[in-house]
């Protein structure tokens, strides 16, 4: 298994409304352009595997869009209803995003 995954993606290609779907060798991922930042998690929600890429996306916050689970786009943390961490959830995989040296994007193998 690769350690990074070059996209292929140079940053204008993205749109900052919608994450893009990229397939990796590590599964599906979603790219976001949030709040000027490349970020970069799991596209599939990890309740029941809804396309949380399709979800609706505020100050840094996904939300899935098949029962509303609320995720943090930076630490991956599942939140509650006050958007604190809910305890005993597993962050979802976050990819770090780094550009080339012809500004193409590369992702680093997903932590947790
Ligand atoms: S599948 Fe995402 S909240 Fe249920």
């Amino acid at each position: 298994m690769p350690n990074s995954f070059p996209t292929g993606l140079v940053r204008a290609e993205l749109d900052a409304r919608r994450p893009r779907f990229i397939e990796t060798p590590w599964g599906a991922m979603a790219l976001y352009v949030d709040n000027d930042e490349l970020l970069c998690v799991q596209a599939f929600c990890p309740h029941l595997d809804g396309p949380l890429f399709e979800g609706s996306r505020a100050d840094g916050v996904v939300t899935c869009p098949w029962h509303c689970w609320r995720y943090d786009l930076r630490s991956g943390a599942r939140l509650g209803p006050l958007g604190v961490p809910l305890p005993g959830f597993e962050p979802l995989k976050r990819c770090a995003v780094s550009t080339d040296a012809q500004g193409r994007i590369v992702l680093a193998e997903p932590t947790p």
